[in-house]
């Protein structure tokens, strides 16, 4: 009697952990209240692939995001505008499918693109549905407090809501550029006012991108059911996202200020990323000599 030969793991590469246990305990609502509680950092990082996905949960990130950036960094575009929601389901149902196939653990969010919730939170409702059927955990929608009605909608149904505050990349023509946000006291006093209306709502994590430092550390202290996940915000937040290829240096453009390149001195691409999570988790990224706002 022959024996069969083992069949190759894929015909293209693998993913890794191909052991049928989690490597962790997956990450939830609850588990990330309590890390909060106990004040640990909660690392975020985008993926819009299965392998990047399974290879950025390996390396131990609790919350991976499909984000609508993907409209530069996968599809060339010049800001996120035109991204679309079948192309936000298409990345998201890859990204699910390699955390599924490699028993990732991470909290997937995925990105309410352009045009897909403004008009009415009905719109709202069915564009995340696509989105929550697709494999997401919770959606991202960016925008003050006139979300807030739509965020308490989705929250009801059975949808977490992350926020989106500060540099909104979607309304980039209407900020006049990628500029810091909640500079003057009057507009940090909006964007404070506008947060307590989106915890209030329901958002269990809201996104400062691009906000100084001393508005974003008080902010989260004041949002104690709304995790704060910072982006150029300095270290105050309960949490810190950044886009893949900005940190793995592989930006074609130039880097924005606050990131660091974690492929120098990382032997692989998910040693980069183990060192991203460490680093955060330890405190010492970001580090406020890279910026200061
Ligand atoms: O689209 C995205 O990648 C984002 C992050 C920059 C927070 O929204």
């Amino acid at each position: 009697m022959t024996t069969p030969a083992p069949a190759p793991a894929t015909a293209y590469g693998s993913l890794p952990n191909t052991s049928p246990q989690p490597l962790r305990r997956p990450v939830s609502l609850p588990r990330l209240a309590q890390m909060r509680e106990r004040g640990e950092k909660i690392t975020m990082l985008t993926a819009y692939d299965a392998t990047f996905a399974a290879v950025a949960d390996a390396a131990g990130v609790d919350c991976i995001l499909v984000g609508d950036s993907l409209g530069m960094v996968c599809q060339g575009l010049s800001s996120t505008v035109g991204v679309t929601l079948d192309t936000m389901r298409h990345h998201t149902d890859s990204v699910a499918r390699g955390l599924r196939r490699a028993n990732g653990s991470a909290w997937l969010i995925a990105d309410l693109p352009f045009g897909t919730y403004q008009e009415s939170k009905e719109q709202a409702l069915r564009s995340a549905t696509v989105l929550m059927q697709a494999g997401a955990h919770m959606v991202k929608l960016e925008g003050g407090g006139w979300t807030a009605e739509t965020v308490r909608f989705l929250v009801e149904r059975g949808i977490p809501v992350c926020a989106h505050l500060g540099l909104t990349p979607q309304t980039v023509h209407s900020l006049g550029g990628y500029r810091v946000q909640g500079r003057e006291d009057a507009a940090a006093e909006q964007m404070r006012e506008h947060a307590l209306a989106l915890q209030d709502a329901g958002a269990t994590m809201l996104v400062l991108e691009m906000v100084p430092e001393r508005l974003a550390t008080p902010l989260t202290q004041a949002l104690p059911h709304c995790h704060t996940i910072g982006i150029g915000a300095g270290n105050g937040t309960a949490g810190q996202v950044l886009v893949l290829h900005d940190m793995l240096g592989i930006n074609l453009g130039k880097n924005p200020k606050f990131v660091r390149n974690f492929m120098e001195g990382a032997h692989s691409v998910q040693g980069a990323i183990a060192a991203y999570v460490r680093a955060v988790k330890d405190g010492s990224f970001p580090d406020n000599t890279l910026h200061a706002w």
